[in-house]
Order: C-alpha cells, then sequence, then structure tokens
C-alpha cells in the first residue's frame, strides 16, 4: 500500500510560530512513516503545481525562526486567480492533487485560508486547518499562535515609548495592528501600562481621551505641588480598526486584487489631529506595522506552535479531516472548518480584561 502523503502550506499574512508549527507536524508526520510535502507561498503552490519534499534536515532547526520556510500569499485564491483574469483553476487544484498522489493538505492560517481550505474539501480535497494571526481574531478557538509574539512587541514599544514621552511630557500614541478585533490593542496596552488603550469594540469619544491627557499633562509654569510629581506624559495603545463614537475605520489602502480588499491604517495620526488642538502638550503618533509580525516567535508562541502543528499530525493520522485544531480550556481540540469560515472574533464588551482595565483607571475612550 502507497505511504500517506501530506501536503503543508502557509497561506495569508505570516506570523512568528509558522515554522514551529511546520517542524511539529513534519516531524510527527515523518516519524509515523507519511510522506511530506511543503507547497510553496500558500494556495499559488497548489495553483501553479509548486512543492518540494519536507524531511528532517528541512525542519529540525526552524523552531525559532520567524517567516516561514513555504512563502505565503495573501492574494492567491484558486477560486479566483487574479493572474489568470479571475479565473477559478480549483479543478486544477484538486487535478495536481491527484497527480502527486497528495491524500490531504494540512493548511495553517487565519480565517481567508480556512474558508478557501473549506470550499476545497468541500469538492473532495481533504483539509486539515491551523490557526495562525497575530490578530486572535479566529472563531472557536481562544488563541492563534502569533499573538504572543506581538503583543511582546507592542508592551516593548510602549515601555520605550513611554520613557521619552517622561521626558518630555509628551503624549504617544502608539497604533497596533489587529484588523476588526481588539486583542493587539488590549493585551498589549495593558502589558506596556498605556493610560488608554482604543479598541474598535467600544467606539472611542475624544472628548473623554482630551480629558484624560488633560489630566496628565502640566505646564511649564504649572507649581502645584500635584503637578510638580506628575510626569506629564499620556501613552495612548490605538487599534487600527478603532474609531470615534459614530464615525468610521481608518482605511489606509484598498487592494482590489486581495480576496480581503481592506488595509486599515492611519487613525493614529487621525487621533493626533484630533487631540493636539486641544492639549498644551505636544502629540506623536508610531505606527508599529509590520515589526508586529517579524521575528522570533515568543517561547509561549513556540510552545503553542508546536502543541497546533503535533495535533495536527495526530489529526491526519486519525484521518480527521474537514476540521480546524482549536484551543479550548488550554487543550487542543477539533472543531469543523466550516464553523470557523468566514467569522471573526472580536472582543466581547464583557470580557474580563475590558473590566480590569476599567478598574485599573484605564481610559477606554468611553464617554
Ligand atoms: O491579519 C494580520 C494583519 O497583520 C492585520 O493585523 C493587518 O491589518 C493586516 O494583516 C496587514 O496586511 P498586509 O500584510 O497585507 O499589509
Amino acid at each position: 500500500m502507497a505511504r500517506m502523503h501530506i501536503g503543508i502550506l502557509t497561506g495569508g499574512g505570516d506570523c512568528p510560530g509558522l515554522n514551529a508549527v511546520i517542524r511539529a507536524a513534519t516531524l510527527a508526520l515523518l516519524d509515523a512513516g507519511v510522506r511530506v510535502s511543503g507547497i510553496e507561498r500558500g494556495f499559488m503552490g497548489l495553483m501553479r503545481g509548486r512543492m518540494r519534499p519536507l524531511t528532517a534536515p528541512d525542519v529540525v532547526d526552524i523552531l525559532d525562526q520567524g517567516g516561514t520556510i513555504l512563502g505565503t500569499h495573501n492574494k492567491a485564491d484558486p477560486f479566483h486567480d487574479v493572474g489568470h483574469g479571475g479565473a477559478d483553476v480549483s479543478q486544477r487544484v484538486l487535478a495536481f492533487a491527484r497527480e502527486k498522489a497528495l491524500d490531504a493538505v494540512v493548511v495553517i492560517g487565519g480565517d481567508g485560508t480556512m474558508t478557501i481550505a473549506h470550499r476545497l474539501h468541500q469538492m473532495g480535497l481533504p483539509m486539515l486547518g491551523v490557526p495562525k494571526t497575530i490578530d486572535n481574531d479566529l472563531a472557536l478557538t481562544e488563541r492563534t499562535f502569533g499573538f504572543d509574539s506581538a503583543v511582546a512587541v507592542v508592551a516593548e514599544a510602549i515601555g520605550r515609548l513611554r520613557t521619552t514621552a517622561r521626558a518630555h511630557g509628551r503624549v504617544m500614541i502608539v497604533e497596533t495592528m489587529g484588523r476588526y478585533a481588539g486583542w493587539i490593542a488590549l493585551e498589549g496596552g495593558l502589558a506596556g501600562g498605556a493610560d488608554a488603550i482604543l479598541i474598535p469594540e467600544i467606539g472611542f469619544d475624544p472628548q473623554a481621551v482630551i480629558a484624560r491627557c488633560q489630566q496628565r499633562e502640566r505646564g511649564d509654569d504649572d507649581d502645584s505641588p500635584s503637578a510638580r510629581f506628575a510626569d506629564g506624559s499620556t501613552v495612548i495603545c490605538v487599534a487600527e480598526g478603532a474609531a470615534p463614537i459614530g464615525g468610521s475605520m481608518t482605511v489606509a489602502q484598498r487592494l482590489d486584487d486581495s480576496p480581503d480588499p481592506i488595509r486599515l491604517g492611519g487613525v493614529g495620526e487621525h487621533l493626533r489631529a484630533m487631540l493636539e488642538p486641544h492639549l498644551r502638550s505636544e502629540v506623536r503618533t508610531t505606527l508599529l506595522g509590520h515589526v508586529q509580525r517579524g521575528g522570533h516567535p515568543t517561547p509561549f508562541d513556540r510552545v503553542l506552535a508546536t502543541r497546533f502543528g503535533h495535533a495536527a499530525a495526530q489529526m491526519a493520522l486519525r484521518g480527521q479531516f474537514g476540521q480546524m485544531v482549536a484551543l479550548q480550556a488550554d487543550a487542543c481540540v477539533a472543531v469543523p472548518l466550516e464553523s470557523v469560515a468566514g467569522r471573526t472574533r472580536c472582543v466581547p464588551l464583557d470580557h474580563p480584561l475590558v473590566g480590569a482595565a476599567r478598574s485599573l483607571g484605564v481610559c477606554l475612550g468611553e464617554p
């Protein structure tokens, strides 16, 4: 009987920990006698027939490497091939999988990747998902790997911004990624000790943020005892998807050839323009951008990615396809791909961290 043959691909935006999943899944599958192939640049590899064998020496040393040894693609969609006038090339993908005797594909990605995986699975190519994204916004899993690494970058940035903010008595705005969910800003802001945290789930009142900055600022001639001991600085952590009450999110770019065409970004600058006329302090904005996605995964993410990769391999060996590995109550479980596809997990307003932030006196922009 032919050996089982499993392909692995990484789809959508990269994040720290992808290589740790590839490593864990590959080593576990090889150990069980399975043939493993790496599909290059996400679904583009399936669409253009680019795949290479993965062996132990290929993966053994990649645990802490950022990025992905397989490459990724955020526009590759077999149901809409932009390189071929938007043609549906899904049948070609299935033919390629048959020709290479692929029994199944492990796809490591976010909601866009899971949506495509679900459709291919329905057409007869067995798929198995592993949840990645710095945004932590995938349905039915309490955590995605990559998130902890992004939070670490935000916390470090806030720590650095705080010292320079204090030196000048400035307001420092730091804008995080996260798309339509505020997880990165909320956890990064709390970990860095931000004075205000603005997330998409809570529309902010500019007056509330102005009032918080005014409470903290100190004028050059202000010699009252409380002012003498105040450093005058304010650090605001704002998620790229945050918006003022009644306003809309700030769109940086529209990429019409992408399955997810909206790129958010720039709310930090808008906020600066809203605050500055009302403050004596200078206001500066830092946009962290892709720094949050680069570099080594944190030890937490290395372990989570290893757990996910191992669990995916076990599911493949059991023939448990059409599922995604998920973390629930700190255990790796399987959830149906169809229940994840196209859904976003935002911060619930009654989340304990929202309550904790409020009780610490962190301004959430609420009126
Ligand atoms: O989904 C991950 C993410 O980094 C988001 O936080 C961000 O909005 C988006 O991807 C950026 O995408 P791109 O890398 O295409 O600019």
